[in-house]
């Protein structure tokens, strides 16, 4: 059985004094009788610290992650910064990172082999923009991010998140049978079926049952609904519905 991760991303949101907050009210609200899920919380660098004190509760995450243990580097964070703090995951790769700061499959890959290199299990970010899926080059995208992104990455210590593009922030989730396909697509791409791979895009608490039924998708990135406890703690407290 592969891990079911439900995985928040705050994005450039909180300060330490709102991640405390929010911390203190979203522990009470996760349900202890569930069991088998692993929740992330990706926070800004400055909140990590705070994170980790509750590393009982979820793992903790950073939102990027540089490929050198160290350098002449302004405005990045190297790998041995994030894991003495106690951070397990680092994203890689996301479509903002990718839209406004210039990543590129190359620097991807850069950061998911540094990533690994150093201990951490960086989730990497894969999706097709609106434009991509009306010319029907949603797969030729996602093979590309894959196949260059992947080069000399270990299979067995990742996570692949499958974001489209037009679904994040917008409110259009992408309905839960396409991307149990896409899903299913990428599994079929990576030829490896351990890989937990998530849904992310719009997820929130109505929707997060329906994800979750579908067998392709192992878990969820979730932004805006990671920002409230009680969103969050609906998403992570899913109820497990019959296989759709
Ligand atoms: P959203 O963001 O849940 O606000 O759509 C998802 C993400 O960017 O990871």
């Amino acid at each position: 059985m592969r891990q079911k991760i439900l995985a928040g991303n705050w994005k450039m949101y909180k300060t330490r004094r709102e991640a405390r907050a929010f911390i203190d009210a979203f522990l009470p609200l996760i349900d202890p009788t569930l069991s088998g899920r692993t929740i992330v919380l990706c926070a800004p660098f400055t909140c990590l610290d705070i994170l980790s004190e509750y590393t009982d509760s979820f793992a903790v995450g950073a939102q990027n992650v540089h490929w050198g243990k160290c350098g002449a580097f302004t405005g990045e964070i190297a790998p041995p910064m994030l894991t003495e703090l106690g951070v397990q995951y680092a994203i890689v790769g996301h479509s903002e990172r990718r839209e406004y700061f210039n990543e590129t499959d190359y620097s991807v890959n850069m950061r998911l082999r540094a990533a690994q290199e150093h201990g951490l299990i960086p989730i990497l970010c894969v999706g097709e923009s609106e434009q991509e899926r009306a010319e029907g080059r949603t797969e030729s995208k996602i093979a590309i991010q894959l196949e260059a992104g992947l080069q000399c990455v270990e299979l067995d210590r990742l996570v692949i998140a499958y974001e489209p593009i037009w679904a994040i922030g917008t409110g259009l989730t992408c309905e839960s049978s396409e991307a149990n396909r896409i899903i299913g697509f990428i599994r079929s791409r990576i030829g490896n079926s351990q890989v937990p791979i998530l849904y992310g895009g719009s997820v929130k608490p109505s929707n997060i049952d329906e994800i979750m039924a579908r067998p392709e998708i192992d878990g969820a990135l979730v932004g805006g609904a990671s920002l409230e406890p009680e969103s969050f703690a609906g998403i992570v407290n899913y109820q497990v519905a019959a296989r759709l």
